[in-house]
């Protein structure tokens, strides 16, 4: 069975998602260790209430890289196969990229490569765009920048706020992320440039 790593800042609901698919065995594979560079992350505690393998270093003014490195020796300590990025809201180092090249993924809520980087949802509705969406993509060097596995389109309303239009987003983003692991972790995909084609 693989082994999956979540990386988490905050609140933990995409977390929470795969989580309950994989107790629920809908999602076949293990979560191996939940990492959070946020102590007072509300998805680590809920990750140890769930009672899986669980760290934390907090990341406030360390050096990216010798951060990454002390977070990339606890994922091989846990033997973690794949690692899904999960609302962790920090950049990764080249070096993390390569010690898992081809196997991290993150969720961005909107629909790459528009509206990259902090609140997606926010410069969708100030852009005045009618579809955003999530995007599940593998992580490269650059922001929310990889190959796309996945995507889901939501309308925007006329009446949206940041917050209801967030909302429904997070349960696409719900939806897709399980998928898109499904889908890696049976390996049936070839990556040809940016595109991911199923096998
Ligand atoms: C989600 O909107 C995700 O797309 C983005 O950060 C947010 C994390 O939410 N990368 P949660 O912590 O999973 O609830």
């Amino acid at each position: 069975m693989k082994r999956l790593g979540i990386l988490l800042s905050g609140r933990g609901s995409n977390f929470e998602a795969i989580a309950q698919n994989v107790l629920s065995g809908r999602l076949q594979c293990e979560i191996g260790f939940v990492f959070s560079n946020k102590p007072e992350a509300p998805g680590l505690a809920r990750a140890r209430e769930l009672g899986f393998a669980c760290g934390c270093i907090p990341s406030a003014g360390l050096d990216r890289t010798a951060f990454d490195l002390q977070v990339i020796d606890l994922l091989k300590q846990h033997g973690i196969d794949w690692v899904c990025l999960a609302g962790y809201m920090r950049f990764l180092s080249g070096g993390f990229v390569s010690q898992f090249q081809g196997r991290i993924l993150n969720i961005h809520p909107s629909l790459l490569p528009a509206f990259p980087g902090l609140d997606a949802q926010h410069q969708a509705l100030t852009h005045g765009v009618k579809v955003t969406g999530c995007t599940v993509h593998f992580v490269d060097e650059n922001l929310d920048s990889g190959p796309i596995l996945l995507q889901a389109a939501v309308p925007v309303l006329d009446d949206d706020t940041v917050e209801r239009l967030s909302a429904r987003i997070l349960l696409e983003e719900h939806r897709i992320y399980s998928e898109a692991i499904a889908w890696v972790l049976q390996g049936n995909y070839r990556i040809e440039g940016r595109r991911v084609i199923r096998t």
